[in-house]
């Protein structure tokens, strides 16, 4: 769900409030205005002077039109300044978020997708992932946000609105999901060819069930359980994938792509494009500029049973 209007933190719902009071305001300003219109339309003199002579000219129609001018005037400020107050309001409560017990991420933008590192003072508790953020309900999440290129936007917007992620700057944004669900987020700066195809699932969970995935994304990737699983490690190990692909616990430390140590725990491919599954896997390895033309991941056409054994090996991965 990527909607504006069906609020699932606080933030968001103040951010709807302000939005409510907008629209009604300018409901009410637009039905004024038609209703002068129609009004004016009514009360227009028909016909010409030769044809009704017994038009009276308007008496003093200088200061008639300096009446309405001056009243114009100051109902449009007062509406304005309405608008103000309501949004310096809004922009006082988002920065009210009590953020004790905070989850501490960092989110980095890539061209065209989603670093994310959860942080802990103890750096045997750090891990990383790519293209998925997982919250616990009802609790803060401070997420500061950067880019490794160019300039991208995180926004959720069931959760917040948008912040800007800049080329080197940090910025932070706190974040609470108080409803369970999995919400879209969306790059909203354009950012280059695919800014489009760069989404971020947002999995809002109750607390137990984020430890758990937290425990098992602390683990280090699984060691191959099968010849196929082994054979598809090592294509993974001699190719080209380890130089742009991390498996925590082995010799991949590549930086340029997405942290693969859980790859197939993900929901998603190609950050929130296609649905994590072998098929849609394959595809992407053998052809990622079929989908994501201009993405920095190289094609890998391998021969069938090297395919099937690489794939086996990354669905172990979970
Ligand atoms: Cu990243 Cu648009």
């Amino acid at each position: 769900m990527q909607d504006a209007l069906q609020p699932a933190g606080v933030q968001a719902d103040t951010i709807f409030g302000l939005w409510n009071f907008t629209l009604a305001l300018c409901t009410i300003v637009f039905a004024a205005i038609v209703l002068a219109f129609l009004y004016a339309l009514w009360r227009a003199p028909r016909g010409t002077p030769e044809s009704a002579p017994d038009l009276a000219p308007l008496a003093h129609p200088e200061k008639r039109v300096h009446r309405t001018v001056l009243w114009a005037t100051v109902i449009a400020t007062v509406g304005l300044v309405m608008l103000l107050v309501a949004d310096v309001w809004t922009a006082r409560a988002l920065a009210r978020l009590p953020l004790k017990e905070a989850v501490n991420i960092e989110l980095i933008g890539h061209q065209w997708w989603w670093e994310v590192c959860y942080l802990d003072e103890d750096p045997a508790k750090r891990f990383t992932t790519a293209n998925e953020l997982h919250l616990p309900v009802g609790r803060p999440a401070i997420v500061a946000l950067k880019s490794r290129d160019v300039i991208h936007t995180l926004w959720v917007p069931a959760l917040h609105g948008k912040r800007d992620m800049i080329p080197g700057r940090s910025t932070t944004i706190a974040l609470r999901a108080d409803k369970q669900g999995v919400y879209r987020a969306q790059c909203a700066e354009f950012c280059g060819l695919e800014h489009a195809l760069m989404a971020l699932p947002v999995t809002a969970e109750p607390p137990a069930q984020y430890e758990r995935w937290v425990q098992g994304q602390r683990q280090l990737a699984p060691a191959p359980d099968s010849d196929s699983r082994k054979r598809g490690r090592d294509i993974f190990m001699g190719t080209t994938c380890v130089m742009c692909h991390t498996v925590t616990g082995t010799a991949a430390r590549g930086t340029l792509g997405p942290d693969l140590t859980h790859l197939a725990s993900r929901p998603t491919l190609a950050a929130g494009m296609l649905p994590n599954d072998r098929a849609n896997l394959q595809a992407w390895i053998v052809d990622p500029q079929r989908f994501k033309p201009g993405a920095n991941m190289p094609a890998h056409p391998l021969p069938g049973p090297q395919m099937h054994a690489l794939l086996d090996y990354l669905e172990s991965l979970k």
